[in-house]
């Protein structure tokens, strides 16, 4: 390697491991929209997958459902469901919560 790619290969690594990864200030903007719109119906201690119809499930559970993807809690709020308060959210704000919610899947209730 000659020194200049040595350089440019240490510079390269610097900048990787000093960026957070894109979709980290998506992650903190959703997580600040969740705190204040929906941590009253989604966010209690504890508070797990839907048990019976009336429930409202965490939103650590509704990560981890299986089949559960960015795209189809972006598709959830764009329906706007009755049993939700319609928030208004932007394309932006929906995309950041749904975000927010999946990087729950893999963290500790
Ligand atoms: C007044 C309480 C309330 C608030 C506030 C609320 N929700 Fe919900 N949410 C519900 C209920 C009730 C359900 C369960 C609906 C069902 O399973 O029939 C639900 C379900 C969901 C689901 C699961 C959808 C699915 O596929 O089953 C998501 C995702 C969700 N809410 C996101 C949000 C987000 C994001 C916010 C804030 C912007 C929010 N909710 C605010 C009551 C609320």
């Amino acid at each position: 390697m000659t020194p200049f790619r040595q350089a440019l290969c240490a510079f390269t690594l610097a900048a990787t491991l000093a960026s957070p990864p894109a979709h980290a200030d998506e992650i903190a903007k959703g997580r600040a929209l969740a705190e204040r719109l929906c941590a009253s119906c989604h966010m209690g201690r504890d508070q797990g997958e839907k048990k019976s119809a009336n429930e409202i499930p965490g939103f650590h559970a509704v990560a981890r459902r299986p089949d559960q993807t960015i795209e189809g809690i972006v598709a959830w709020l764009r329906s706007v469901p009755p049993m939700m308060p319609d928030h208004h959210l932007t394309q932006d704000e929906m995309s950041a919560l749904a975000n927010f919610i999946m990087s729950l899947r893999g963290a500790p209730q």
